[in-house]
């Protein structure tokens, strides 16, 4: 496989490949664009030619041409694989092998498309009528791939085992469970299927509702667990390429709207998913049966910064309309809410359509759209939904606290959280400062890209220290280097200590790379570092030696009133030979 990466980037150049998707400009010796992955009006995503990456200054993005199309196009890494292997003319081994051959993963791909297939040609005249009963038009269902499984116990495990696949495979992919005997029967019997895809397409599990409502007394009941009513609607449980908290169900054919929208919707269910599809909004997504998690909230983060929840508007839905909003906002997304009727879904209120005159007389499509537009930035709709419960103003103000400020303590962006602060403490009729107060005593949860970033992060460092540490990886890399690096960096570990030198080695590359473009930018092609390398050895050293004279202040002061003359003494020598070599270092100007 790396053979095969290596073979791509030695056909794809890195401008031909980012230039398909963002125009490209020449600024001296770089190429620039307006950067894809956040909104700005000044371009500031470079590529490098030469070394075949790109790094945005404003958001920090960076990475290769893998990692580029990876982000912009939503895949994973065999997603992105299989579109440059195409633009490149590389053939892809694995797709050329038997199918005994190929790995364990993309053997289950397979298996996951063919039963896909398999349920979409079963589906009977009756589910059909259900499906238009529940609003969705012919070419929805198909390009849905929606599907049937039957009350047969085994028709899928019996398909698939004649194409090839194996008892292990069948229970790997979630579609099988072993019965009693010891044979294996099919997970989903008597549902509806809605194929469940990745990123890229590909089919990855499976949701089924319950279809008939009341499966046929014919002897072939579905009484999947012992007599137990079965559940309105069963996911594939975890496997190998399904994980439900990182799936969001749409989200392959979700994206290219979300990113021309900027903006994504999500819904709770699959029947609300697809009838927000089929009622124009092309840039819905669905959770499956579980709740909207951090993962979830950055691959729709991938696509656009903006989020509407539209969630059932019961106790339930309201209740996971606030986690996925926490999980979002800390995110950083920004989220709104579009409120629904109450006791109707998404589902609900588009089929209401033909009926229409509970909804001003609007068909539901009209209604949804209405309801999405008119979406309320998450923080007014909680002030809103609290002033109106609780019209006494002291009863108000102590919600707000309990209820509203842990939402504001996940804002990502510090200008968001400010206005928030101005509108909180207008409503409220207290200070802006007041707010803050009350505001600093939630703790702010760790973003996901927080808690897995190692102990120092480029942005924690003083901006000296990173100035300083990015000459010396740009002039590492540079093939006629401008300054002797290796006395550079002698000179650096010296004036900033063993601890953050450390720390500065371990960055991992992608943050390193990020350095080299700053560097590059910062003296172009012309432009020598010399000057500033020494300059930045001297104020850091300064620094140092500074603070190291400050920390002798109090032990001096300690030392005076406790009469030590001896430690007063060697105290005093010290700061005087540290205030000294200070001196000195000012006058090396
Ligand atoms: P709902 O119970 O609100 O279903 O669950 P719904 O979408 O209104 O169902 P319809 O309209 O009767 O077909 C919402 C979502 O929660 C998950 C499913 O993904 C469903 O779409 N769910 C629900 C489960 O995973 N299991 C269940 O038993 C029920
Ligand atoms: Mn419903």
């Amino acid at each position: 496989m790396s053979d095969t990466v290596q073979q791509i980037k030695d056909k794809l150049s890195i401008v031909d490949v980012v230039s398909q998707y963002v125009k490209l400009e020449r600024s001296g010796s770089s190429m620039r664009a307006r950067c894809p992955f956040h909104a700005e009006r000044t371009p500031s995503f470079h590529v490098s030619a030469e070394r075949g990456t790109y790094h945005c200054f404003g958001c920090g993005v960076g990475g290769d041409i893998f990692s580029f199309v990876e982000a912009i196009e939503g895949l994973d890494f065999k997603g992105a694989l299989k579109v440059l292997a195409e633009k490149a003319g590389v053939p892809l081994d694995y797709a050329r092998g038997k199918p005994q051959e190929r790995d364990e993963r993309d053997r289950l791909f397979e298996l996951l498309e063919t039963a896909a297939l398999f349920y979409s040609t079963r589906l009977t005249s009756e589910a059909e009528k259900y499906l238009h009963e529940r609003g969705l038009k012919d070419a929805t269902v198909k390009e849905f791939r929606v599907g049937w499984a039957g009350s047969a116990w085994s028709d899928a495990c019996e398909h698939l085992k004649k194409k090839g696949f194996s008892d292990k495979e069948l229970l790997d992919a979630g579609l099988a469970k072993r019965n009693e005997r010891g044979t294996l029967s099919d997970k989903f019997r008597n549902r509806i299927m809605f194929p469940i895809a990745d990123s890229a397409g590909r089919v990855v599990g499976f949701s089924g509702r319950i279809f008939p409502e009341k499966p046929l007394a014919s002897g072939q009941v579905a009484k999947d667990d012992g007599g137990f009513t079965p559940p309105k609607y069963l996911n594939s449980p975890e496997t190998p390429l399904f994980h439900k908290s990182r799936i969001l169900y749409g989200f392959d054919k979700a994206k290219s709207a979300m990113r021309k929208l900027n903006c994504a919707v999500l819904v709770e269910g699959q029947m609300d998913l697809i009838l927000s599809h089929q009622a124009g909004w092309g840039n819905t997504v669905a959770v499956s049966g579980t709740a909207f998690t951090a993962d979830h909230a950055a691959l729709v983060k991938r696509m656009t910064e903006n989020l509407v929840l539209a969630l059932d508007a019961d106790e339930a839905g309201i209740k996971a309309a606030g986690r996925a909003a926490r999980a979002a906002l800390s995110a950083g997304l920004n989220v709104k809410v579009a409120q629904l009727p109450t006791g109707l879904d998404p589902a609900d209120l588009i089929l209401s359509a033909e009926g229409g005159s509970a909804f001003g007389g609007k068909d539901g499509a009209e209604a949804w759209k209405d309801r999405i537009k008119n979406a309320k930035d998450i923080i007014t709709f909680l002030l809103d939904v609290l002033e109106e419960r609780l019209p006494q103003k002291d009863r108000f103000r102590r919600a707000v606290e309990q209820v509203v400020l842990p939402f504001l303590s996940d804002v990502q962006s510090p200008i968001a959280r400010e206005q928030y602060v101005r509108e909180i403490a207008e409503r409220l009729g207290v200070s802006e400062g007041a707010v803050s107060d009350a505001l600093e005593k939630h703790p702010q949860q760790a973003s996901p890209g927080q808690v897995s970033r190692a102990d120092v992060s480029v942005s924690a460092l003083p901006e000296r220290v990173r100035q300083a540490y990015a000459i010396v990886l740009s002039q590492e890399k540079a093939l006629t280097p401008l300054i002797d690096v290796a006395q550079f960096k002698n000179d650096l570990k010296e004036a900033i200590g063993d601890n953050m030198f450390n720390a500065l080695q371990a960055l991992p590359e992608s943050e390193k790379e990020g350095l080299r473009f700053g560097a590059e930018r910062r003296y172009g092609t012309d432009g020598s570092p010399v000057s500033d390398a020494k300059h930045f050895i001297r104020v850091l050293s300064i620094d140092r030696l500074s603070g190291e004279l400050a920390a002798l202040t109090l032990p001096l002061r300690e030392a005076a009133s406790a009469g030590d003359v001896d430690a007063e003494e060697e105290l005093k020598q010290r700061s005087k030979l540290l205030t000294a070599h200070i001196a000195k270092l000012h006058k090396g100007e």
